[in-house]
């Protein structure tokens, strides 16, 4: 190697070093002595730097994240099987990803029967809002008004309604499953009230909106609640089969009658 390249590239090492880019650093002497020899182009050379240390500092963001978001699993976008799920519609999930709605502060609402996705599909997009280095967090809707109640009697209400105002993003995950309280419900309310129009929420719902006042024990207030989130809003309605059921699907179909007796007419 020649001297003036062997010398770039040790400034270019000690650049990256001071620039505290060590993702680009771990690959620098192997993307320039590429460069050098001609087997990528400079502006390649320049692409793979950047992107390492991309790679990296998203890595980081999500390590974090993950110890601070409460977030239950690593799932993401490039894992969802679209051909699983017809019902959904690719362009709005692909452009939800890209977050603008988190600028804009608007709430998503995940809609469907278990297993479909909406667990998923919400933590993925709560993912790319960590690795983009928003801030995010995570709870199921009965945790969340626990954590409000508990704030509640201890005298810490305000305090936690703005730890939970703070995020960029933050995920209600199974609304319906389990009935609150209409103690936690008010909590609820004060919750999205405190984030209408400030920061985003992804909702993820089992029941329809109409049965949203069966799930807080309250219809007025559940009016009032889905009147904040709709305001400015993606709703994804997933229609169709569980995921986790689909190696059983022959087995569920194989049990109903009528499809089985056709079967055995058809052979
Ligand atoms: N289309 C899909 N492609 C890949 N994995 C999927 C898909 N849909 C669901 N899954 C996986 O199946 C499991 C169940 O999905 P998920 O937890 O998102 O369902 P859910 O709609 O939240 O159900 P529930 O209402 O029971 O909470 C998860 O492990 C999820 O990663
Ligand atoms: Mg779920």
């Amino acid at each position: 190697m020649k001297a003036a390249a062997r010398n770039r590239r040790d400034r270019v090492r000690a650049m990256l070093a001071d620039l505290k880019m060590p993702g680009a650093l771990e690959v620098a002497d192997d993307i320039l002595a590429q460069a050098d020899g001609g087997t990528v182009t400079a502006s390649e050379a320049v692409e793979r730097l950047l992107d390492a240390q991309i790679v990296l500092r998203n890595n980081r963001r999500l390590d974090s994240a993950m110890r601070s978001s409460r977030l239950p699993a690593v799932k993401t976008l490039a894992e969802f099987d679209f051909a699983f799920q017809p019902s959904i519609k690719r362009e709005q999930v692909e452009s939800l990803h890209e977050l603008g709605f988190v600028d804009r502060a608007e709430n998503v609402v995940l809609l469907g029967p278990p297993g479909v996705g909406k667990t998923h599909l919400a933590i993925s997009l709560a993912i790319a809002a960590a690795e983009s280095g928003r801030r995010v967090y995570y709870g199921t809707l009965a945790d969340l008004v626990e954590s409000l109640m508990e704030a509640k009697t201890s005298g810490n209400l305000a305090r936690r309604l703005k730890v939970l105002t703070h995020p960029a993003l933050l995920v209600v995950d199974e609304i319906g499953y389990l009935p609150v309280t209409q103690d936690g419900a008010i909590l609820f309310f004060q919750l999205i009230n405190a984030r209408h129009e400030r920061a985003s929420t992804v909702l993820t719902s089992n029941k329809g909106f109409e049965e949203w006042g069966g799930v807080l024990g309250d219809d007025v207030m559940a009016a009032a609640l889905i009147d904040r989130l709709l305001h400015h809003c993606h709703i994804v309605n997933i229609r169709g089969n569980s995921y986790r059921m689909r190696e059983h699907r022959d087995l569920l179909r194989s049990e109903r009658p009528e499809e089985s007796t056709r079967r055995r007419q058809a052979k």
